[in-house]
C-alpha cells in the first residue's frame, strides 16, 4: 500500500512524469525526410547536429522553452554529413561525403573533413577544409584523440584513421577483426567509437552486432587485440552511442528504436524506447548534457524510421529525445 500510495503521490507532484516515462522530445524536423546522424554537446548545453539527408549542421538549445534548429552551415561540396567532434569549446569538425542514405558508398576521394570555428561573442562560425582523407572509404564515428589528433571510423575498410587536424595527413591505427563488416553487411562494421580516460576505445560494430573495446596507446594505435562486451538483441543492431565514466554504454539501436545500457559486464537493458514506436524513431547517436541542469540526460538522433519505418511504413521527421537516465540504475 505504501508504495502505491507513494507512486500515486509522485504522480501528482512530478511534472514531467519521471519515473514514469524517461523521454521528452525536444524537436521533430517537420516532413518525413530528415535523417539526422549525429551530434555534439557544446559546453554551453547547445547541440550541434550533423544531417545526412542535406550536408547541413545545425545548433539547437535543448533547455530552451521551444527549441528551434539553428543552419550553421550547409556543406554542398559533399551531398551527406557523418560525425561532428570537437577540439575546444570554439572549434569543431564534421565528416562530409559524396553518398546517400539509401547507398552508403561514398565516391571514392570525396571525404572531407571541416573546421567549424566560433570566434568568441558569435554564433556565425568560420568554416574551413581541415583534411582531405583521399583513401578513406566510409568515416563514421568520429572524436578527439587529442588537441591535434581526431580518430574515425571507417565502416566499410573496417579500421580506425587518425587525422592530423594541423597538417590534413590521415593514416590508418587500428585494423581489427572485430572492426570488419560482414558478407551480409559489407558496407557498415565498425560504427560509433567513443574513448574512456583516453586510453580505451569502445566501438559498436553494425554488421557484427557488438559492442567492444580496445586498448590504445597515446598515438592511436591498439595495444591488444580488440574484445567483444555485448551483442544486440536480435532484430536490432548497435549504431552510435554514449559512454557514462564508469564505462557503461548507451548504445543506439537503430531499428530497434530504442536505447541500450550495456553494462560493464555485458548485460543489456532497454532504457527507453520500444520497437515499431515513433518515441524514439530509429536513432544514431546519443550524447549526455553538459550542463549542473542535464547531465543526467541523454540526448539521442533520430532518421525518423527512413531506413526502418515503424511497423513497415510510418516515417516521421528527424528527431532529438532527450532521455533522462536516472531511472536506468545498475
Ligand atoms: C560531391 O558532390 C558535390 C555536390 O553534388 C559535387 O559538387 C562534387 O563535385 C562531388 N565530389 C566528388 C569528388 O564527386
Ligand atoms: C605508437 O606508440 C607506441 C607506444 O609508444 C609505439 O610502440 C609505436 O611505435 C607508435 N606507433 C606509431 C605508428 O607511431
Ligand atoms: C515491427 O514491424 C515490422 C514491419 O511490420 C515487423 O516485421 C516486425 O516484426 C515488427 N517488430 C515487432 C517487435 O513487433
Ligand atoms: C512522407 O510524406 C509524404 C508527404 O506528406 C507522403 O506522401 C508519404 O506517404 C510519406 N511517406 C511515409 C513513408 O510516411
Ligand atoms: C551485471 O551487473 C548488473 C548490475 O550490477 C547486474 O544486475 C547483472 O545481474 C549483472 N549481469 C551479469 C551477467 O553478471
Amino acid at each position: 500500500m505504501y508504495h502505491s500510495k507513494l507512486a500515486a503521490l509522485l504522480y501528482a507532484i512530478i511534472p514531467f512524469g519521471l519515473a514514469l516515462d524517461p523521454t521528452r522530445l525536444v524537436y521533430q524536423f517537420p516532413g518525413n525526410d530528415t535523417w539526422i546522424e549525429n551530434l555534439f554537446v557544446r559546453p554551453s548545453g547547445s547541440l550541434l547536429i550533423s544531417l545526412k539527408t542535406t550536408p547541413d549542421v545545425y545548433l539547437i538549445d535543448p533547455l530552451a522553452q521551444n527549441p528551434k534548429p539553428l543552419l550553421i552551415h550547409d556543406f554542398t561540396a559533399n551531398t551527406w554529413l557523418s560525425g561532428i567532434t570537437s577540439t575546444d569549446a570554439s572549434t569543431y569538425y564534421v565528416i562530409g561525403a559524396n553518398a546517400t542514405w539509401e547507398d552508403p558508398s561514398p565516391t571514392p576521394g570525396s571525404t572531407f573533413i571541416y573546421r567549424i570555428h566560433f570566434p568568441s561573442s558569435s554564433s556565425s562560425p568560420s568554416i574551413s577544409i581541415a583534411a582531405h582523407v583521399k583513401d578513406a572509404v566510409f568515416l563514421n564515428g568520429f572524436l578527439m584523440l587529442n588537441p591535434t589528433t581526431l580518430l574515425s571510423s571507417d565502416s566499410t575498410l573496417g579500421v580506425v584513421w587518425a587525422i592530423d587536424i594541423t597538417t590534413g595527413a590521415s593514416r590508418i591505427v587500428i585494423k581489427d577483426p572485430l572492426f570488419a563488416p560482414t558478407p551480409s553487411n559489407p558496407k557498415i562494421g565498425i560504427n560509433g567509437i567513443r574513448l574512456l580516460n583516453s586510453h580505451t576505445l569502445y566501438f559498436a560494430n553494425s554488421a557484427q552486432l557488438l559492442l567492444g573495446k580496445v586498448p590504445i596507446h597515446s598515438n592511436g594505435t591498439a595495444v591488444g587485440g580488440a574484445v567483444k562486451i555485448a551483442s544486440a538483441t536480435p532484430g536490432t543492431y548497435f549504431d552510435d552511442f554514449a559512454l557514462d565514466r564508469f564505462g557503461n554504454a548507451f548504445v543506439a539501436t537503430a531499428s530497434g528504436d530504442s536505447v541500450v545500457k550495456v553494462m560493464r559486464n555485458g548485460s543489456v537493458q532497454v532504457i527507453a524506447g520500444m520497437e515499431n514506436t515513433t518515441e524514439i524513431a530509429q536513432p544514431t547517436s546519443a550524447q549526455f548534457g553538459r550542463t549542473e541542469e542535464d547531465s543526467h540526460v541523454l540526448y539521442v538522433t533520430t532518421t525518423g524510421g527512413l531506413k526502418y519505418p515503424i511497423d513497415g511504413h510510418i516515417v516521421v521527421g528527424g528527431q532529438i529525445v532527450a532521455v533522462d537516465t536516472r531511472g536506468a540504475a545498475g
